[in-house]
């Protein structure tokens, strides 16, 4: 579904992705670890189209979408999830979440939301809350439901648990673990190896730019976990 060859992404003259390769299958859930600084986020935002690549290419359902434009991608039904809990704080949680939806239908809309709250019980008992009154982990589970309003096709998610409590990290996994379930996609950028890695299949490690590590779970467990760059 994605197939990443040989990117590098530069800001300014500064290359901070290097030769970076990786594929993601429909259905897959794909762990994508590191230190801060790893490039992480830069290469999920190379995926989005939010920085530009200068060399190699990013290809998503056979086709090229390497320096396509942002909403050219987003339409293709590639979803990011930055980092950072961006909620609409004065707006309710159905609010929220009708927000993600905007490009659908009003009725396609209503239906996308109802489906989702049945899906996501955690998210279902808040709907009528004002976002800004929730917490962190509460915000980071209204953050996801509203990327899903979108039906993505690939979901990005961008270290959905940095700063939340162990309880809010287990519901922020527990949600994803159902996400996943109902077939969606995911390349989930995280620092807790551990439970990404029970959570996904595969996964990556990422340092100074580079992919330093691949491979299915047990094998990224057993390589790596304890290593400097896991934990
Ligand atoms: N907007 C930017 N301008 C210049 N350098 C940046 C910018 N954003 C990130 N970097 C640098 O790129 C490298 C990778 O950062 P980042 O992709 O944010 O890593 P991670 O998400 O794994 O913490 C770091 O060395 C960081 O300092
Ligand atoms: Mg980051």
């Amino acid at each position: 579904m994605l197939d990443i060859a040989q990117l590098s992404v530069s800001y300014g003259k500064i290359e901070v992705l290097h030769d970076v390769s990786m594929h993601i299958a429909h259905n897959e859930c794909v762990a994508l670890l590191g230190p801060n600084n790893a490039g992480k986020t830069t290469l999920l935002r190379a995926i989005s189209g939010l920085v530009p690549a200068h060399s190699g290419s990013i290809r998503f359902a056979d086709a090229d979408i390497r320096n396509q434009r942002s909403d050219q991608i987003v339409a293709q039904g590639i979803i990011q999830i930055p980092e950072g809990r961006h909620i609409f704080a004065g707006l309710s949680v159905e609010e929220n979440l009708l927000v993600g939806g905007a490009r659908l239908k009003p009725r396609a809309r209503r239906r996308q939301l109802d489906k989702l709250l049945d899906a996501l019980p955690l998210l279902a008992e808040l709907r009528a809350r004002r976002a800004g009154t929730l917490s962190g982990g509460q915000q980071q589970l209204v953050v996801i439901c509203r990327a899903l309003m979108a039906e993505p096709r690939l979901l990005l998610i961008d270290e959905p648990t940095l700063g939340l409590s162990p309880v809010a990290i287990d519901d922020v996994f527990t949600t994803l673990r159902n996400v996943h379930g109902a077939g969606t996609t995911i390349l989930l950028s995280e620092q807790n190896a551990e439970l990404s890695l029970e959570l996904c299949s595969r996964g990556y490690v990422m340092a100074g730019g580079r992919i330093v590590l691949e491979g299915d779970s047990a094998q990224l467990k057993a390589a790596a976990l304890g290593e400097v760059y896991l934990t």
